[in-house]
């Protein structure tokens, strides 16, 4: 499975809602968070319905990833009770402040899949772990709660709200400094977790080349994929998440040197070069993210 492209679609526009069943995202987020405002919220959980009941899912329908309302807003259940019956591959979570907030959204969404008749556990959990302070001072507390979980991302735009800052961005545009601290605990915290590290959105949508730095950095640094919010994002982001045939080529020779080697195998040598076990996972996560399943190739 491959999430390079997800693409926040706010759940209570139609226009946006029928674009979804032809995007090239790799995954939609459907939002019934931030991009929705109070008084739409019910509307669009109807719309949402609407949505997943005209939809005919196929093998190229993008991943469908309902984001709900944050757990201390009161509105967390009544997303859910009407989310779940849809089964979307995936609810997101937004500021999540801590580990115990994931075994918690995994237990309501276990009741509600059971009360649906829904295979335990089908319906997985993404989350955003850096939206408030805690949540990043929490960090270490994230990983191991539940099976269910899939990914992390993160995002920097409710952060600087709670933390007061002006801006998240310094003079010549990079991130200061409590954000790329966000962006890293999200790195170690899904590595330690086992999950896919998500990159957050870039806002200024008209910016492709800015958009494209971005994403080349985020790859270098170990992300999976990255948000968008708008649809001529996916492309750039596919592309640059999308590993160079001689990587995967490469990738794929190693995962065979390993295999033949047997499961005792330390270090090999490839093309006069040392390989050992870090070659091996980063080679494995190469083919993942080229689409192949590093066990059968
Ligand atoms: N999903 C699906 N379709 C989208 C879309 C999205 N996120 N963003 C834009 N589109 C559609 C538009 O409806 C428009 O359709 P049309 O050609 O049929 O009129 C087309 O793509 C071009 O859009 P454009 O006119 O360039 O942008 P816009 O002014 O309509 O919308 C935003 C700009 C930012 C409001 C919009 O992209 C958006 O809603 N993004 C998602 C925001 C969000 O969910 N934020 C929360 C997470 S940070
Ligand atoms: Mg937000």
């Amino acid at each position: 499975m491959m999430l390079r492209s997800l693409l926040f679609v706010p759940a209570d526009s139609e226009k946006k809602l029928a674009k979804v069943a032809d995007s090239a995202a790799d995954a939609v987020i459907l939002d019934l968070e931030d991009s929705v405002s109070a008084a739409r919220k019910a509307e669009a959980r109807l719309m949402l319905a609407d949505f997943f009941g005209s939809l005919e899912r196929t093998e190229k329908t993008p991943r469908l990833i309902v984001r709900v309302n944050a757990l201390d807003t009161g509105l967390t259940d009544d997303d859910l009770k009407s989310v779940v019956p849809l089964v979307p591959d995936a609810i997101l979570l937004p500021k999540a402040g801590n580990g115990a907030d994931l075994q918690d959204m995994s237990a309501r969404i276990a009741v509600l899949e059971a009360e649906s008749d829904i295979e335990d556990g089908l319906i997985k959990l993404h989350a955003l772990m850096t939206e408030t302070a805690g949540g990043l001072l929490n960090a270490a507390t994230f990983s191991g709660k539940t099976s269910r979980l899939e990914a992390l991302a993160w995002g920097g735009e409710d952060l600087a709200a709670a933390i007061g800052a002006s801006s998240n961005r310094n003079e010549t545009g990079a991130y200061t400094d409590v954000f790329r601290l966000a962006r890293s605990l999200t790195l170690l915290t899904a590595a330690d977790a086992g999950v896919d590290a998500i990159d957050t959105v870039f806002t200024n949508y008209k910016d492709e080349d800015g958009l494209k730095r971005e994403c080349e950095a985020a790859v270098r640094d170990g992300f999976s994929g990255k948000m968008a919010i708008h649809p001529a994002q996916v492309p750039v982001i596919n592309a640059a998440f999308t590993p160079p045939p001689g990587d995967v080529e490469r990738a794929k020779t190693i995962i065979q040197l390993f295999e033949d080697a047997g499961p005792d195998a330390g270090v090999l040598s490839l093309d006069g070069k040392m390989i050992d076990r870090p070659h091996l996972r980063q080679a494995e996560r190469i083919v993942r993210r080229a689409g192949l399943d590093p066990k059968s190739l």
